[in-house]
This record gives C-alpha cells, structure tokens and sequence, in this order.
C-alpha cells in the first residue's frame, strides 16, 4: 500500500491514524490514499487558528498581497498536473479541469490586488450635528475571527480557493475542510500555501469526513463559517449554529430565457450552442449549468431541434481525452439517482427528445420536454446532465417561469432589448442575471450567491472579503477640521 497523502496542520504536513481512497470515477482506479487527521489533529489546528489571529489581522497588507501573488504563479505553472488531478479525482473532463485551473489563478491574482486595496478605511465628517463638531469618524474593517471553509467535490480547486483566497487577504485564519470525494486538489493547493510563508496556523486543509463536520461548526473559535454544497445541508448548518455568521453557497436549477426578439438563425445558433454546452459541462454538477430552457413559442420549435441536436452531438466519453466534452459524474450513486429522476418524468407523461441512459457513473446527455408538474425533476436540482424545454407566451410568464422555483441563483435571457435586460434584472428573483448568455457564466471577481433556497451571502473575492469582516469605527474628537 502506498504512504497516504498528509494532510496540512497548521501550515505543516502530517499524517493521522486513518486513510481513505479517493476514485476515478471513469475506471474505477484509486487515484490516492489521504491521511485523515485525529481529533486531537483537528483540535490542535483549530487551536493554532485562533491563535495566531492576532498576528495574522496584523500581518502588513504587502505581505499577504505577496503571498497571493505566489500561489496564483505557483498554480499557473503547474496548470497541467492540476488539472490531470482535478479530472483524475472527480471525473470533470480535461479541458474544463484546465478552465477550473486558470479560474483559480485568477482568483488568487484578485485577492493579492484587492489585499492591497483593502481597508484604506471611510471617513465621515460629524459636524452635521452640533454634538459632533470637531469629530470625525474612521471606517476600517476588521476580520470576525477564523473562518471554517466546508468546499462541494464539483470545483475541488477553485471553490477551495474562493474560501481562502479572501481569508487570506484579509487575514483571518482559515480551515479549510474539503469534499470527502475530491481533497487531493485542495492538499496540492495546500503544497503551494506552505511556500508562501505565512504565519503557522494561518491555514490548514483538514480532509475531515463528513460525519466529523458538526464538531468543527460548532467550535466557537470558528465563528465565521463559508459553506458551499447542497441546501439541505447549508440550512441545517445555518439552524445549527444561528449566532454564527454563515454563508450559503446552495444549489440552484438555472433558466435560460430565449425570447421572441432573439430570432435571427445566428441568435438561435448561438443560444443553442451556450445551452448544450452550459448544460451538460462538468456532467450538469454546477449550482449554474442551464437545468430549463424557456422559450417563446415563436422561437420554440426552432431552438429545440437545434438544441436537441448539439445536446446529442456533445462528445461523451474519458474525461482525460482532449476531445471528451461529457464524463462521468462524481460516482455511481449520482448518476443512479439521476436516472431514476429522469425514469420518474418519462413515466408521468414526459416526453424525452435525446438521451435517457445511465452506464456506470455516466448519464447520457438528456433532453426533456413537457414535464410534468408532479415529477421530482419540475421542481429539484438535478446536478446531472439533463435539461428540460418549456414553450412560454411572451416575457411575462417566461419570467413568471423562472420565479416559480424554490431556487434563484442565476438566469440567462436571451434578449437584444435593453428594456428588457432591465427588466429581467428587476423582477427575476435571482442572484445575477447573465443577458445574451447562458446562466452559467460567472467571473470569479462579480459577487455570487443566491436568493431562496440557493443561500445566504455572496462569493467573489472582494465580497467574500467583505463578508469575513466587520466595520468597527474610530471616532476622533477635539479636532480642528
Ligand atoms: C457552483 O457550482 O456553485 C460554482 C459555479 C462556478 O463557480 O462556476
């Protein structure tokens, strides 16, 4: 048997009683043995942790700036060993696990700018009032306190860096716990951290399993939590622990809008291209890949031959081949329950246009339309690569379509009528509204998160920084202003 990975405690390597395989969900092969850390393991960094708090809020903005700077250079030079072990350990094909790779540069590149920028503070004039004459007030931000990150298996890499990229600009000691199914990317980022010199206990990357989890929320030296998974989960954390401050990053089941006046052949060709492709990326496992099409009858059965036809023509197949656009989800399990949502829909009255069949871990790229309000798949997050068509008259019930869901991350609308874009902005109830594309598009500087069931907060890395931070205000007084 080979040595298991180590863990990072508190900025350093170790290794505890247990291991646990990691799999290839394409071949089934273990892909890597990981350490699991004890409990007094965890104990001892959650210790560090709060520690070192002080020393790290005071750590010159310079200094972290540097730090960031490293990681995002150390990760662009590595790309391609990245990217193999993001697709060898959660079957994400290739050139998506490349994407993933380039995204977490730049989210570590951000941060090293926006650490630099952050907290020159606000001031406020106070002679406004009599009683403040002479005084002024000084605006800073000041970190909560360490800051539990809990990361989802569908971006091992960079939803790992969307928790501790911010946390360390602005200094506050993370604890990062990443998915049971996908650690090893966050452990290589782990490799990168300890170059950078950062004061011990300022981070460490537990790969705790999950029925270990609750002991960590409920630490009170972890006061901030960044949760990103599914909305059962977040909410119970969130109930448990109610004097914490948390974020949400949840699930969600994402519409693409194609209205009436996107209609020329090139808007439909484009619009079925970013659907076909946005749905079925990574296997459907985004919180944003395009779960519902909604489209004006007068573009309808246009778009849907021609997304049908691009859902069938996606390439499936060995997520390390170049050329694979489709591999298999994460594991068995998830493909199984996808096939019994589709099975579900098809016996309730849906009708299925393309795909439908399940072998091992891969579902073929699935196409639906006319389901049933009763069917799982109306109302759930699927997480798999099955989408569903709705004919709609008009925008108003288009946009009543996209409310009607307990969900509200992200929408696509497909429009050329600014009138509109701004409407959709207005009345979707959502946390970002992409025009022209589908919902899946996010750069990783805007704020993301969700209304509803989707969460709680906002990611991005200056909101995430925001986030972690409070303001605490200096009043100076006996001025002469
Ligand atoms: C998610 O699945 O919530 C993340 C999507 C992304 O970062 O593109």
């Amino acid at each position: 048997m080979s040595t298991p990975t180590a863990f990072w405690l508190a900025g350093r390597k170790a290794t505890g009683e247990d291991s646990f395989d990691v799999t290839n969900s394409w071949d089934g092969r273990v892909v890597g043995t990981v350490s699991v850390p004890t409990e007094a393991q965890v104990e001892e960094a959650v210790a560090a942790a709060e520690a070192v708090q002080a020393e790290f809020a005071a750590t010159p903005a310079h200094v972290r700036s540097a730090a960031l700077d490293l990681v995002a250079r150390r990760l662009a030079e590595r790309t391609e060993e990245i990217a193999r072990l993001i697709t060898a350990e959660n079957g994400k094909p290739i050139k998506w696990a490349r994407g993933e790779v380039g995204r977490a540069v730049s989210v570590f590149r951000w941060a090293s700018e926006e650490a630099r920028r952050f907290n020159s503070g606000e001031a406020q004039r106070l002679d406004t009032d009599a009683g403040g004459v002479g005084r002024l007030a000084l605006t800073r931000r000041f970190p909560r306190g360490a800051v539990l990150g809990i990361a989802p298996f569908n971006f091992p890499l960079n939803l790992v860096a969307h928790k501790v990229a911010p946390a360390i600009a602005v200094g506050a000691p993370i604890i990062l716990k990443p998915a049971p199914a996908t650690p090893l990317s966050a452990l290589v980022l782990g490799e990168i951290l300890a170059e950078t010199g950062l004061p011990a206990g300022s981070w460490s990357v537990l790969p705790v399993p999950n029925d270990r989890m609750p002991a960590l929320v409920q630490d009170k030296r972890l006061p901030v939590i960044s949760f990103t998974g599914s909305d059962k989960v977040g909410y119970q954390i969130m109930d448990s622990v109610p004097r914490k401050h948390t974020t949400l990053e949840l699930g969600g089941n994402a519409a693409a809008v194609v209205l009436a006046d996107w209609s020329s052949e090139e808007d439909l060709e484009w619009a079925a291209t970013r659907i076909a492709t946005f749905a079925n990326y990574q296997g459907g496992q985004s919180c944003i890949s395009v779960q519902r099409v909604i489209a004006d009858a007068s573009v309808f059965d246009v778009l849907a031959e021609k997304v049908v036809a691009k859902v069938a023509a996606q390439v499936t197949g060995d997520p390390s081949d170049d050329a694979t656009d489709v591999g298999p989800l994460v594991d068995e399990n998830a493909a199984k329950r996808v096939e019994s949502w589709v099975d579900d829909a098809v016996a309730k009255g849906a009708k299925l246009l393309t795909g439908g069949t399940r072998e091992g871990a891969s579902y073929a790229p699935t196409v639906l339309t006319e389901i049933p309000a009763d069917a799982i798949l109306a109302t759930a997050e699927v997480f798999g690569p099955v989408l569903s068509l709705q004919k709609v008259d008009g925008a108003d019930e288009a946009f009543a379509a996209v409310n009607d869901s307990n969900y509200g991350l992200q929408t696509g609308v497909f429009t050329h009528d600014l009138q509109t874009a701004f409407r959709a902005h207005r009345e979707l109830e959502v946390g970002g509204v992409i025009i022209g594309d589908a919902p899946s598009y996010r750069a990783d500087q805007m704020p993301y998160g969700g209304v509803k069931d989707s969460g709680v907060g906002r990611e991005g890395v200056s909101y995430a920084m925001a986030d972690y931070t409070y303001e605490r205000v200096l009043v100076l007084t006996g001025l002469d202003l």
